[in-house]
């Protein structure tokens, strides 16, 4: 809106009128989008740059703040299928601090306020902010009574049930702590387990979340708190509510007692005499943020003794004793020069700016990706538009923004294509397991697409699945462009291919001809050797759509044989209900799935690439028959934790040679649970259902694995 270029300064007192008035709304709206869609639809630090020009203006016409002002809000009020819990204690926000500055006025306000001179030391505590949702858990009597979301910071959403089976929230607490006790804290998703569940999220055929933040909040608020037991959630604890007998008098003593109570507090916890040394120790966190396995978006800082702390007290949604130093979002400007449709595997149509090169975080970058067709529609972007790029962390840069207002009519709206790039077959969206469209455009060329066939080979020849040295994605663009390499058949066929026109390879491989000698016979070694994979690995390999490396050890195990597979999908096809039946009937495999396979093969190309390759000598080994009299046979077991002496695949694998099967999750159909190194939820939950649970050490005593 224009009249925010305007400074606080020289606005009128209708033009503040007006502006906190817009300000208010619009604040309001990107409330419900954070806090109750789990959706956000600005960044963070667009939210606190409205947050702070509402606040200038409020500092400069005091007497036009609303009563709905969002500087006294926290959140939105709870509208959901939870019941509702009122704080005891309110669930208050932070001040914001962006620089030195900052801390300093932070510094002298806590001086006056508490009539210290500069002589007199202030200890602060120093820890990560969590980009995560606070949540406070009640204890009465050692015992987890309840557990809510912050809500409006007056009343939250009763999440208990879902609180209960993070393995960070202990159900019991010690001996000796308070009659109440609070805690309150941060729960989040660390960076690999985001990136599981994502990946398991698409195996199925549901929708994945943009960001850990966002797979915390969607995995916290499920109504069932089934789902919440399988999503990897994690809980820092970092302040109280209400207690009945305080226990220290300093935050560092209460942290230390969180600590001693079983709660998980942050290991980047310290102490610091002066807001220099806060603001040094902040630029080493920030420098190593991408480390840290989590998303922070800045440091807290609060002053150590709580005497103080409660005579500083609060000014509307915020402590005074208390303020988060945020990091600057890594952002810069440039020009986006072009949009490139990149065709993956599985046809997804993604779109990739092309920008004028700009160095964001110290990273230089050219490439950004817009997600999908949404995405463009929903930034407006267009070509020669100037747009904020942003890199978080480990993440593919983003265009977070497009600078309207730099329009100078060169931009051309950019119109996504309803055809392939590559072949030109149509795209479309698909319908999700869930019964929604899939954002993502698809083509519908399957293997007669270049790009997908080029990508399929990538993925068949990949370490998960024939795992074959030597034919990396170079050297797959390099025989693809020559014409040597198109279908996984191909690379069987490569053998008569090297002596029929010895000179293609000399050319594509820029090696001399000793050198090409022995990379082709190791080449072709490791060709021989792929001919007897696992047939779980195979059907992995063939890279049917929602078909990842747990379903195809599934389906391997079912049928067998490669043969025994192909023709009960055949028979399928063909309407065969037994065949359809005995399909379904198999855990883990779901409608989306069926589809997936039917779909296969009903594309004739499949089939010939299938029957090719058993013509080829590819002959898939089966899994070994499980044994069906050892003492687990017929179980259903599940694993949990951090196995130290062989990896959970392994495991698996080894339990279901045993006759067990094995499940992901634990119900009152569990026999037995397995319980590795820092167990958490899956281990509380078979303990209250009363199920058998093993240690590794005992695991590996039936596993006869010593
Ligand atoms: S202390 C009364 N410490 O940031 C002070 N908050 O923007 C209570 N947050 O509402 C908050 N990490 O959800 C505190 N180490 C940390 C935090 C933290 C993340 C969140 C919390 C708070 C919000 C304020």
């Amino acid at each position: 809106m224009k009249w925010r270029t305007v400074l606080v300064d020289v606005l009128t007192s209708e033009q503040a009128a007006e502006e906190l008035k817009a300000l208010a709304e619009e604040m309001a709206g990107h409330d419900v989008a954070y806090y109750q869609n789990d959706d956000p639809v600005i960044s963070d630090a667009d939210y606190d740059a409205l947050r702070q020009r509402n606040e200038a203006i409020e500092e400069r016409f005091p007497n036009l703040k609303r009563q709905d002002s969002p500087s006294d809000k926290v959140g939105v009020t709870p509208e959901s299928g939870f019941g509702k819990i009122q704080h005891s204690v309110p669930m208050l926000s932070l001040g914001n601090a962006f620089d030195l500055q900052d801390l300093e006025d932070f510094d002298t306000r806590i001086r006056r306020f508490l009539s210290l001179d500069d002589a007199e030391t202030i200890t602060y505590t120093s820890e990560p902010k969590i980009d995560g949702l606070s949540a406070s858990l009640r204890y009465e009597n050692g015992v987890f009574i309840s557990g809510a979301t912050r809500g409006d910071g007056q009343i939250g959403e009763d999440i208990t049930e879902n609180l209960k089976t993070l393995k960070d929230v202990p159900i019991t607490l010690p001996k000796g702590v308070p009659d109440i006790v609070e805690i309150r804290g941060e729960v989040y998703m660390a960076h690999d387990d985001f990136k599981a569940l994502n990946r398991q999220q698409s195996e199925k055929g549901l929708k994945t979340f943009a960001n850990p933040r966002n797979a915390a909040a969607g995995s916290l608020r499920q109504l069932d708190s089934k789902i919440t037991a399988d999503r990897p959630l994690k809980f820092f604890a970092y302040t109280w509510g209400e207690i009945s007998d305080m226990p220290a008098d300093t935050q560092s003593g209460m942290m230390a007692c969180f600590d001693m109570w079983g709660f998980t507090v942050n290991p980047d916890f310290n102490l610091f005499k002066d807001v220099t040394a806060l603001n040094n120790h902040w630029r080493d966190i920030e420098e190593r943020r991408s480390l840290l396995g989590y998303d922070i978006d800045g440091m807290v800082y609060k002053i150590d003794r709580l005497d103080w702390q409660s005579r500083l007290g609060f000014v509307s949604r915020a402590p005074r004793w208390a303020i988060a130093h945020k990091f600057p979002a890594e952002k810069a400007i440039t020009q986006l020069l072009d949009i490139d449709i990149q065709v993956g595997r599985t046809g997804a149509l993604t779109p990739v700016a092309k920008l004028k090169k700009v160095t964001v975080g110290g990273v230089e970058v050219s490439n950004a990706t817009l997600h999908n067709a949404d995405e463009i529609k929903r930034l407006d972007v267009r070509l020669n538009d100037f747009v904020v790029v942003q890199r978080a962390g480990d993440v593919i840069p983003q265009i977070i923004e497009v600078l309207i207002d730099k329009r100078e009519g060169a931009q051309q709206a950019f119109h996504f294509p309803d055809n392939c790039p590559e072949c030109g077959a149509q795209a479309f969206h698909e319908i999700r397991a869930d019964g929604e469209q899939d954002a993502v455009k698809r083509c519908s060329g399957g293997l007669s697409c270049p790009a997908q066939a080029k990508e399929r080979l990538k993925h068949f020849v990949s370490r998960s699945a024939l795992d074959i040295d030597g034919l990396g994605d170079k050297q797959i663009d390099e025989f693809w462009a020559n014409d040597l390499l198109k279908t996984p058949v191909d690379i069987f066929k490569l053998y008569q291919k090297a002596d029929e026109a010895p000179e293609i390879w000399l050319y594509t491989s820029g090696k001399n001809k000793g050198q090409l000698k022995d990379s082709l016979t190791k080449l072709f070694r490791a060709i021989e050797q792929a001919k007897k994979p696992d047939l779980d690995r195979f059907l992995f390999a063939l890279g049917i759509r929602h078909v990842g490396e747990t379903t195809a050890r599934l389906l391997a195990r079912r049928y067998k044989t490669l043969e025994g597979f192909r023709d009960a999908i055949l028979s399928m096809c063909d309407g065969d209900e037994v065949s359809k039946e005995e399909l379904a009937s198999i855990d883990g495999v779901g409608d989306t799935m069926m589809v997936s396979l039917l779909t296969f093969f009903a594309e004739p190309h499949n089939l010939d690439i299938i029957n090719g390759l058993i013509d080829f000598g590819v002959a898939p080994v089966s899994l070994p028959e499980a044994e069906n009299n050892t003492p687990i046979s017929g179980k259903i077991i599940v694993f949990t934790g951090t196995l130290t002496r062989m990896t959970r695949a392994e495991a698996k694998a080894r339990a279901e040679m045993m006759g067990a099967k094995v499940s992901g999750s634990v119900s009152d159909k569990t026999d037995i649970l397995v319980a590795g190194e820092s167990a958490g939820s899956k281990l509380k939950k078979a303990e209250e259902l009363g199920v058998e649970t093993m240690t590794e050490d005992e695991w590996l005593e039936i596993a006869a694995i010593t």
